[in-house]
């Protein structure tokens, strides 16, 4: 099956030979072409170019891009998509002067979802969560990273892990799972770290393992949460089992978990609202990703990544969701791309690299995801016909989408 697009505006994140990631003052150019045809053979980029070298063509479908940009879609590296019903009491009583932390100490937060995820069925749960995965593919998203983190118990994170493997399997957006065990102390042992961490060693990873339910293993490492040296044991842990680590760090307090991440050549560490120099410093010439999350931010009134400063200190930066019920009850990506511009300051090109390029590394997928380059997957999004790329930040809010390609194949 060949599928050809012509008459495209402008083909944005051209990348001639694929590159891993960008990072500091490449983050500033994204490469594109005017007046471009594009290629798809089966579910893969076959070829593309400007339009007065488009090749004689039989193709089963042309798509006519007149007006509209290509890009490809968007990679959203951290997300908890798969939950049971939703916190909107909490953000009420956030609105009425209670704080994230309040809420979350007096039994509420992650533990409310966790009282809930366990108490509904899988079926209910696969159900709620194919309805979120619909609604971000149809919003652009043609990757997604997704944790667990919402069962706490055995059964419960189990539960989460199975759904979403089967997500992946009825879907043809990429997924990758992510074992957030450790995303909480469940209240009974609230007093018995080790204990809880004993049950994720023990008995959760070792399942998780042998059913092939996760490819990454993620610690929310932060002040009454789980301490360096606990997320230093449970990356150890996770690594034993085969799972790379992308943690949680830096969302509310600076306490070394970005270095502890790096020691354990985490793929990618993530949140980073709060950033000390030492922080910034410590992720120079490493492997590891930064990932920010500013629909977090601007859903929890926190401050935002510190992206200028950490761009002008030469490091790459991703930009996620973070979709879950008690930070970010939203996966929407165009959102995140405004966002990262009106209140990180990011250039639309940073920002346009930070949701597709980076965020393809921030998952392990970047030979396969991420910029327009032959051989690479054919997800695609289209946009309405728009006057530059620049809308896509500019009018926030708008529905700037036309058509989205996940596999070559038109999703609606
Ligand atoms: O990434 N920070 C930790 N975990 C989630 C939110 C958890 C929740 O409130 O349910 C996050 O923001
Ligand atoms: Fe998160």
């Amino acid at each position: 099956m060949t599928t050809l697009i012509i008459n495209i505006k402008e083909l944005l994140q051209v990348r001639e030979t694929a590159k891993a990631k960008v990072s500091g003052a490449e983050m500033a150019i994204l490469s594109t072409i005017k007046n471009a045809f594009l290629v798809i053979e089966d579910n893969l980029i076959a070829d593309f170019g400007a339009m007065e070298n488009l090749p004689p063509i039989h193709a089963d479908k042309t798509i006519d891009a007149t007006g509209k940009m290509v890009l490809p879609s968007w990679c959203d590296s951290h997300t908890h998509i798969v939950y049971a019903g939703n916190r909107e009491q909490e953000f009420v009583d956030r609105i009425n002067g209670l704080t994230y932390e309040e809420i979350a100490n007096r039994g509420g937060g992650i533990l409310n979802s966790a009282k809930k995820l366990n108490e509904t069925t899988e079926e209910e749960i696969y159900q709620q969560s194919r309805a979120r995965l619909e609604e971000v593919m149809r919003l652009g998203t043609g990757a997604v990273e997704i944790k667990s983190g919402y069962g706490l118990t055995v059964d419960g994170e189990l539960k989460i892990l199975r759904v979403i493997q089967r997500l992946a399997q009825n879907y043809p957006i990429t997924i990758k799972a992510t074992f957030l065990g450790a995303h909480a102390f469940p209240l009974e042992y609230k007093e018995n770290h080790k204990g809880y961490i004993d049950l994720i060693i023990n008995e959760m990873l070792p399942e998780i393992t042998k059913n092939k339910l996760a490819d990454f293993i993620d610690v929310f490492c932060e002040t009454g949460y789980y301490s360096v040296e606990e997320t230093q044991q449970i990356m150890e842990a996770g690594i034993q089992f085969g799972l790379k680590p992308k943690i949680h760090v830096n969302q509310f307090n600076s306490i070394g978990g970005i270095q502890a991440g790096i020691k354990y050549n985490a793929l990618s560490v993530d949140h980073l609202e709060v950033m000390k120099p030492v922080d910034i410093e410590a992720l120079k010439n490493t492997e590891t990703m930064p990932v920010a999350l500013p629909s977090c931010s601007y859903f929890l009134s926190i401050p935002y990544t510190p992206a200028r400063e950490m761009i002008a200190a030469g490091l790459p930066l991703a930009l996620a969701t973070d979709y879950n019920p008690g930070s970010t009850p939203s996966g929407n990506m165009n959102f995140v791309v405004a966002t990262a511009c009106i209140k990180m300051k990011m250039t639309p090109e940073e920002a346009i690299n930070a949701a597709t390029i980076n965020g393809a590394y921030a998952m392990g997928i970047s030979k396969t995801h991420g910029s327009i380059t032959i051989g690479k997957k054919a997800n695609l999004i289209i946009t309405k016909p728009i006057p530059s790329y620049y809308q896509i930040p500019y009018a926030f809010g708008s529905n700037l989408i036309d058509t989205v390609l996940i596999e070559g194949e038109i999703i609606s």
